[in-house]
């Protein structure tokens, strides 16, 4: 009895100084991108050259398409930035954290395309150029046929060539690597109601952005509630002195994502984090996205109608023999496109996001902004017409088509489609976004 009392006291010192055994936690990349945790695309669909050209309705063929893309993968923004130096500080004494805890990311680098957010985009023209082998057979260049735009930052616009040297991949007149010239525009952002809706929209600045209450009970309590068991655990663990501010917590996560997206390792600071405390992590950036760009405020369910309004407009243009233009390619935010899903209703869980869920719940989630919306995301418009005069619209996203709430199958009669949303086809964005 005796020597097992002994035994097992020795055990526990062993288990509690043994830090490879309970402090760190080793993930493989397949782990982690099999846990939707971040915004990086996992490898085998960011870089598949394997892409099989889509089938649709016989009598049917595709006439017009319309491709809205989130950038690639960037580098940290000026908040996350900070929060990383923060954290290097607070970890500057962990001895797990002794190679990695230095935050590597410049702040004169901020929202800048990483490496492989360079080659994403290039991939999605490439992926386009495949899926859509017979529409692009025989389309030569021609910037009244394919209008190219984006959002006025530096990542929309690389990502843009990127995607348009894949798509014109060997097709243009350039030199050994025939790449084609390009003309794309760029509007100004705080006027670009079709892609920078939010900023462009001042309503949603004062009420969504800067004084949303709903948002901030949601956050404070998840925090008080959820980040705070976290950082009391991580400090008393690693003996972290003074303890790690609750509010780093989430960007530990941020930080994993961006070593990932950056230097491709999983190993450094997704190693503090259990599998539950990363997902719990997440939720708190489901959280805030959810009031700010998703369904948490009404607002959100309006703010893409410019973009709508354009799309109806191009297809009407093209039907009517008015316009030449088939292909219509835009590069823009992940928050972009999570206001149109919102406005398109689509994407929507079976219950609103909020502090209390149980981790069962939250575990359960199908979508939020960072379990979706990967970095270099595709959404495609897809406009058929039949030789019965119909016309029909499919809405893909990442690959797979979804259906249209309202529409009785993922390829949708563009009359419903506009009956659906009609009040969000030329709306008055001036109007709506008037404050007070
Ligand atoms: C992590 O796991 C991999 C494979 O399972 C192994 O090769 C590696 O040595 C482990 N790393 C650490 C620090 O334990
Ligand atoms: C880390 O250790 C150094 C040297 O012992 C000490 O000066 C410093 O205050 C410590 N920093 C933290 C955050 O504990
Ligand atoms: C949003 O609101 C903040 C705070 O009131 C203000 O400083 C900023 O200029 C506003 N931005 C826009 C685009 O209206
Ligand atoms: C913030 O919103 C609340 C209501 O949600 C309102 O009472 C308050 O005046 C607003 N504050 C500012 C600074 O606009
Ligand atoms: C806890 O709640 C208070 C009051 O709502 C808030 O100011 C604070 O930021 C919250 N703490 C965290 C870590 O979210
Ligand atoms: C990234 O790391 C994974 C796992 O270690 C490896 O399989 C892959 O080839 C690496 N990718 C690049 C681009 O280096
Ligand atoms: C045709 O296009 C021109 C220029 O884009 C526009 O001014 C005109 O109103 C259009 N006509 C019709 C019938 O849509
Ligand atoms: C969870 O919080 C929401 C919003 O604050 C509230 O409406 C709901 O009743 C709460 N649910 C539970 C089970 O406490």
């Amino acid at each position: 009895m005796r020597n097992l009392l002994y035994l097992v006291f020795i055990l526990s010192l062993f288990v509690s100084y043994n830090p490879t055994l309970c402090i760190t936690y080793n993930y493989s990349q397949e782990y982690l991108f099999s846990k939707h945790l971040f915004y990086v695309e996992p490898p085998q669909t960011a870089f598949a050259t394997d892409i099989k050209p889509i089938s649709y309705p016989a009598k049917c063929d595709l006439k017009q398409l319309h491709s809205v893309s989130r950038h690639g993968s960037r580098y940290p923004d000026e908040i996350e930035i900070a929060a990383f130096e923060s954290l290097e500080k607070t970890f500057a004494n962990v001895s797990v954290a002794k190679e990695w805890y230095k935050n590597p990311f410049p702040m004169s680098k901020k929202l800048q395309l990483v490496k492989r957010g360079e080659i994403e985009p290039y991939f999605d023209g490439l992926q386009c150029r495949k899926r859509y082998a017979k529409f692009w057979d025989g389309v030569k260049y021609d910037p009244e046929v394919i209008k190219f735009q984006s959002t006025q930052t530096s990542r929309h616009g690389a990502s843009l060539m990127a995607f348009s040297e894949g798509l014109f991949n060997g097709k243009g007149p350039l030199d050994t690597c025939k790449s084609q010239p390009i003309y794309y525009s760029t509007p100004p952002l705080l006027q670009d109601a079709e892609h920078y809706m939010f900023f462009a929209c001042r309503r949603w600045n004062e009420t969504v952005f800067n004084n949303n209450t709903l948002r901030d009970e949601q956050v404070y309590a998840y925090g008080n509630k959820t980040l705070v068991t976290i950082a009391k655990r991580l400090s008393d663990t690693h003996h972290i002195s003074p303890p790690l501010d609750p509010n780093l917590v989430p960007y530990i996560l941020i930080n994993c994502q961006f070593w990932l997206a950056a230097f491709n390792r999983s190993d450094a600071w997704c190693s503090l984090l259990s599998p539950k405390e990363l997902l719990l992590s997440r939720y708190y950036w489901d959280l805030r996205y959810y009031y700010q760009f998703l369904y948490g405020h009404p607002l959100n369910t309006r703010l893409g109608c410019r973009y709508l309004t354009q799309l109806v407009n191009e297809v009407e243009g093209y039907l009517n023999g008015n316009s030449s233009m088939i292909a219509d390619i835009r590069n823009v935010l992940g928050f972009t496109l999570s206001i149109l899903f919102a406005t398109m209703g689509v994407f929507k869980n079976e219950y609103p996001l909020t502090a209390n869920l149980t981790f069962e719940q939250i575990q359960n989630i199908k979508y939020t902004g960072h379990r979706l919306i990967y970095f270099s995301s595709t959404l495609y418009y897809e406009i058929y017409t039949c030789s019965d005069d119909r016309v029909l619209i499919r809405v893909v996203f990442n690959s797979e088509p979804f259906v249209v709430p309202g529409c009785e199958s993922e390829y949708c009669e563009w009359s419903k489609f506009k009956e659906i949303f009609g009040g969000k086809i030329r709306c008055d964005f001036e109007k709506m976004c008037a404050y007070p």
